[in-house]
């Protein structure tokens, strides 16, 4: 168990599109200051999950509470008003915008008076350099770099610096690392890692199990809606998460098999017949 504060707590939740179920009563607890790495196969329902928690859908049954306090979102941005911010794949950042206006989008501060308010370009900048930097990414040093020049990682990075900037207590991040590189998935789990040192709760999603071993405090496992293991770091071992997250399969003896079978033959994976 953990002595860390809930921030936010599911309980017997669950969600149907219409005639389908896909969340089938969930309970959970996140905490600040840790991460909660969320896994489960394709079409396991992390997604719906942290869609209900974020004020997309609502939760056909049961309740979410918010410090101790249930609430019902009436859409994203009512929960973004208490702290719940989603950094989306790629950043969900604007390739053509600065560094600076895409870290204060639609919160820019301004310069003047009245009508003679102008967009404090140097100060955004200033604050959207600092802050990222702050996050340990140097690279991005000069506010007025377009977006679309910055690397995958680089700009999750910035996405989450910004939800930290702006008040964020639970952060909630959909395979952030899914489709970046060694190194940039390594820049992205050392910033997940600054923002649970900062004191937010951190919800992470991923089909990669070192990645969640390594910044996870504590893991939940869906599997066909349901919660199928919730347990904390160190309880299982890597072969363990690994079925657990093939839906129970057994697939730490078929990684075995295969990287057994690589070592026989030059580092080449087993051909796979065409299907008749
Ligand atoms: N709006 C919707 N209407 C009907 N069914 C839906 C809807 N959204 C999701 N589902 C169904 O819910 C199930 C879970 O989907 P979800 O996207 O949550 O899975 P996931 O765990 O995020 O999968 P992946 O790892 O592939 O991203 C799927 O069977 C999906 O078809
Ligand atoms: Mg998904």
């Amino acid at each position: 168990m953990s002595d860390k504060k809930v921030v936010l707590e599911l309980k017997n939740v669950d969600k149907s599109f219409g005639p389908i179920d896909v969340l089938h009563e969930i309970s959970l607890k996140v905490r600040e200051g840790e991460v909660l790495c969320l896994l489960g196969d394709n079409g396991a329902g992390k997604s719906t999950l942290i869609k209900t928690l974020a004020g997309v859908h609502n939760a056909t049954r049961g309740e979410i509470l918010v410090d101790g306090e249930p609430v019902i979102f009436s859409g994203p941005r009512d929960a973004q008003d208490r702290g719940i911010a989603t950094v989306h794949q790629f950043g969900g950042t604007y390739p053509l915008m600065s560094v600076g206006r895409n870290f204060f989008m639609g919160q820019e501060p301004t310069k003047g008076f009245g009508p003679f308010k102008v967009y404090d370009r140097k100060k955004a900048n200033k604050i959207a350099v600092e802050e990222v930097q702050k996050m340990g990414i140097t690279r991005i040093d000069d506010g007025d770099r377009l977006v679309g020049g910055l690397s995958g990682g680089e700009r999750q990075s910035l996405a989450i610096a910004r939800a930290v900037y702006f008040g964020a207590r639970v952060l909630i991040l959909d395979e952030p690392t899914a489709a970046l590189g060694v190194k940039q998935a390594a820049h992205v789990l050392r910033i997940v890692n600054e923002a649970k040192k900062r004191g937010l709760a951190v919800i992470f999603i991923t089909h990669q199990v070192m990645h969640a071993m390594t910044v996870g405090d504590h893991f939940a496992v869906l599997i066909r809606g349901a919660i199928a293991a919730d347990f904390r770091k160190g309880e299982k071992t890597r072969e363990e998460i690994t079925d657990l997250m093939a839906g129970g399969q057994n697939m730490a003896d078929l990684e075995q098999e295969i990287e057994g079978y690589m070592e026989a033959h030059d580092g080449h994976p087993p051909k796979v017949e065409p299907a008749e």
